[in-house]
């Protein structure tokens, strides 16, 4: 007679059982069952719905939801093992209803779709975690603040081009990446408000005949906003591609963090000891530690890219309303979720724990003619056109290069047969703190302004 097909909720219009192979093929509750909460957290809100609105008997509810309750605590302590011929975490949740409470856990899917009910599972689970991975970025800023506080007046060589620029406060370099999460963090409360909107009650693609009643659910799950069009509501992933690319460029950043404390922990660079407890050594060499926890963060950004790519191509060129290809959604959306969470807590707490080696840092911020601009600003400042400084303190530098010894170091007469409106002041100039002091421009390096910004953001993270 009637085979395994007959088992699924769709299997009235079979007659051949499916494909064993067609099973596993399309299966998705390996991955899906970890929506369960907010599947269950949906079918009784919808429940109870439908019992307000009279289409099911509040006799019927109440068993419904009192089924669905015991299932939640069957999936947590383990003893409801999915199976995978039910395809995804959805349908086996209804099967177990109906193994339980008989032909009456049937009316459970009145006026709904499986293709409105896992857009309603993924914003439920997707607000949560862009709450905790704000926290993350929270948490990891806060490491980078305290560390900013202790090293206000270490200083290092400030770079471009990975050439030495101009000396700058390491607190400055920290308060750097404070800002750059600061903009992520901004990025994902802002998808919040497109990622908070109820699609429940949308259907299949087109409503439902049946008086439920929307807003009533959106009010109960906590959503201030209704979707508006059924078929854009099923169809619609692209708050899940907003989440991945937030989350792509938040791991890009993690990865110039991590590159950073990569080449800082070589000893060609020697600026940090990275703790013990975040490396690991060699299989062979006996004297190795490697930064792999950094490396990693690095090397996991690729997923995260991956994962906003993979759902880009996904989506593209993708008829209305609902299409099976749309299940891809999952995977990148949890992969994404586990290795942002992950790489933010660990960066947090290699900041915390570096060691940064303020005496080789201040010794290189002196290397590299960093104090070239600021002879060039005190010629200025003498009358000299800038592009005409820029040129004497170019050749003053060639000079000094040729006798291998710092500007600083050049008696007056030599620096006064390339730049003659130096005066014995100079050397004053051209000291490692009058240069970084000196730049006191709104957002520049001198003390005074780093010290007011760490303030403002001590002030902001203080309940944070
Ligand atoms: N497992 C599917 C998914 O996650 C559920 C939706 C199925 N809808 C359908 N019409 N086949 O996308």
């Amino acid at each position: 007679m009637q085979g395994r097909s007959l088992k699924k909720p769709w299997g009235g219009r079979f007659s051949q059982e499916t494909d064993g192979l067609v099973e596993v093929f399309t299966q998705s509750v390996h991955c899906d069952v970890r929506l369960y909460k907010e599947d269950i957290k949906g079918s009784i809100v919808h429940c109870e719905m439908l019992m307000r609105q009279g289409i099911i008997r509040s006799e019927e509810g109440d068993k419904i939801i009192q089924a669905l309750l015991e299932i939640e605590r069957e999936i947590e302590e383990g003893a409801f093992i999915p199976d995978p011929a039910l395809e995804d975490i959805h349908m086996n949740i209804e099967a177990r209803l109906i193994e339980k409470v008989g032909p009456v856990g049937g009316k459970l899917h009145t006026a709904r779709s499986r293709n409105d009910q896992v857009v309603l599972d993924e914003r439920l689970y997707l607000r949560e975690e862009v709450r905790a991975v704000v926290e993350g970025i929270r948490h990891l800023q806060k490491s980078l603040v305290v560390r900013a506080r202790e090293h206000l007046d270490s200083l290092l060589p400030g770079f471009t081009h990975l050439q030495h620029a101009q000396p700058v406060r390491l607190a400055f370099y920290l308060l750097a990446y404070v800002e750059m999460l600061e903009r992520d963090r901004e990025r994902f409360m802002d998808s919040l408000k497109r990622v908070n909107v109820c699609p429940l009650g949308a259907g299949a693609l087109a409503g439902t005949p049946l008086p439920i009643d929307r807003d009533w659910v959106a009010k109960k799950l906590g959503f201030p906003r209704v979707s508006p069009n059924a078929m854009d509501t099923v169809s619609d992933r692209d708050f899940i591609l907003e989440f991945l690319a937030n989350a792509a460029i938040t791991m890009i950043h993690l990865s110039r963090m991590a590159e950073e404390l990569v080449v800082w922990s070589s000893p060609e660079f020697s600026f940090v000891e990275l703790p013990d407890s975040y490396c690991t050594g060699s299989s062979i060499m006996p004297q190795k530690k490697n930064p792999d926890v950094a490396e990693l963060v690095r090397g996991k950004t690729g997923r995260a890219v991956g994962n906003l790519v993979s759902l880009l191509v996904v989506v593209k060129g993708l008829p209305l309303a609902y299409n099976r290809d749309l299940q891809e959604d999952k995977e990148a959306l949890f992969d994404t979720v586990d290795t942002l969470k992950m790489s933010l807590r660990v960066m947090a707490g290699m900041y915390e724990k570096v060691y940064f080696k303020v005496q080789e840092m201040e010794k290189r911020a002196k290397e590299g003619f960093t104090n070239a601009t600021d002879l060039a600003d005190y010629l200025v400042k003498k009358g000299v056109p800038f592009r005409d400084a820029h040129k004497m303190v170019g050749e003053l530098v060639a000079y000094a290069l040729d006798k291998e010894e710092p500007l600083e170091d050049l008696p007056l007469e030599e620096m006064k047969m390339v730049c003659p409106m130096v005066e014995e002041d100079v050397y004053e100039i051209l000291e490692l703190r009058h240069g970084v002091d000196g730049r006191g421009s709104y957002g520049g390096t001198a003390k005074n302004q780093v010290e007011e910004r760490l303030e403002v953001w001590e002030e902001q993270l203080k309940n944070a």
